[in-house]
């Protein structure tokens, strides 16, 4: 049956804590769209263990992401949240997507690409990361997948496997079963480290944890790459080029942001005085979600019932659509419990 709501689905890892790049380029969207949409979001745990991971830490970092979430503005009474490998689902639809994906067009992929030089030993996880993705989305034949930059290649695939499997299994073929799922960006949707060169990852460590005390956002923020050219305090310097002037623009009002371009152009501040300024502005954004995560932190019971709630109704929509797409495909239904 056709939907009148537009879906929204988007995810992130448990493989540390959530930062300023997730919050900007992701989770700060997600927080709109919940009273817009119907909006699912989900801590992918299974995408995390396809690199070497500790599975003694893991179920504290799902909890601790779980609760940035909930602090950082999502509604568990208005959005759907919930962990992952409590849907069994997702992989189920993830094996079915693998049979009709290429593995030329994994292969392709930047960030497969990029993760594998890092490792070892490859897995098959590593590679087929985007196709359980894929899933991911699928599963709840989202229309809308709010996510960073980096993620576009990956939903360019989710469209691709979408494609593929409607043109072979949808009935009739002309009425495509799942939608082609469109990412939406925001402003911010690349945020660069703090070091000035790379993007702000977990893995660059480069980041500005969401909840970390602000002391240690100070400490972090103080000796954070500027505009290079500006080697004196006098010399003056050029904003656009700076990563400080664009997290103003994240964190700042525009009156702000336009007295730190003047000052930076005609050398009026130094990059302290620049970054002391940032520094409040990301404490009005950041200070009362700390507060918020203490809050929960405090109340175990409260995060449980949540993500608990949130798998069952995720559950209800997966379980529909795996009837679906296992009969179309002319695999056997579930057994009953
Ligand atoms: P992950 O966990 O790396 O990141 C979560 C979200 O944060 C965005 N992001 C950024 N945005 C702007 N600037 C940055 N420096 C930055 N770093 C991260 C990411 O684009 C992402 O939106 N593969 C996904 C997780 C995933 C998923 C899904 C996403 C699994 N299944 C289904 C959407 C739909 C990932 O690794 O995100």
């Amino acid at each position: 049956m056709a939907r009148t709501t537009p879906r929204v689905f988007s995810g992130i890892q448990p493989s540390g804590e959530l930062h300023i790049g997730n919050y900007l380029g992701a989770v700060q969207n997600w927080v709109a769209l919940q009273h817009r949409y119907e909006s699912i979001f989900c801590v992918v745990d299974y995408h995390a263990i396809t690199v070497p991971y500790d599975p003694r830490e893991l179920p504290a970092r799902t909890r601790e992401l779980a609760i940035s979430l909930l602090a950082a503005g999502i509604d568990p009474d208005v959005a759907t949240v919930f962990v992952q490998s409590a849907v069994p689902e997702h992989t189920e639809l993830a094996w079915i997507f693998n049979t009709i994906t290429p593995i030329g067009e994994l292969e392709r992929q930047t960030q497969f690409k990029d993760k594998a030089q890092r490792q070892e030993s490859v897995s098959a996880g590593l590679l087929n990361y985007p196709v359980l993705q894929a899933a991911d989305i699928l599963l709840y034949r989202a229309d809308t997948v709010p996510v960073g930059e980096d993620q576009v290649q990956h939903l360019e695939l989710s469209r691709e496997v979408a494609r593929r499997w409607n043109a072979r299994f949808a009935a009739p073929p002309d009425e495509p079963y799942f939608p082609e799922p469109a990412p939406l960006l925001t402003p911010t949707r690349r945020v660069m480290g703090l070091d000035g060169q790379s993007k702000m990852s977990k893995s660059m460590g480069n980041t500005i944890g969401l909840l970390e005390p602000p002391e240690d956002v100070w400490a972090k923020l103080r000796p954070a790459v500027t505009d290079p050219a500006r080697v004196r305090r006098t010399d003056p310097g050029t904003p656009e080029v700076c990563n400080i002037y664009h997290l103003h623009r994240a964190f700042n009002p525009p009156e702000t942001v336009d007295l730190v371009a003047t000052q930076c152009r005609t050398a009026g501040w130094g990059c302290i005085e620049c970054k002391r300024v940032l520094f409040d502005g990301m404490e009005r954004t950041l200070g009362p979600v700390r507060a918020r995560a203490a809050e929960l932190r405090a109340d175990p019971s409260m995060v449980d019932a949540a993500l608990d709630a949130g798998a069952a109704a995720a559950r209800r929509i997966a379980q529909e659509t795996m009837r679906d797409v296992k009969a179309r495909m002319g695999l056997a239904p579930a057994a009953p419990l």
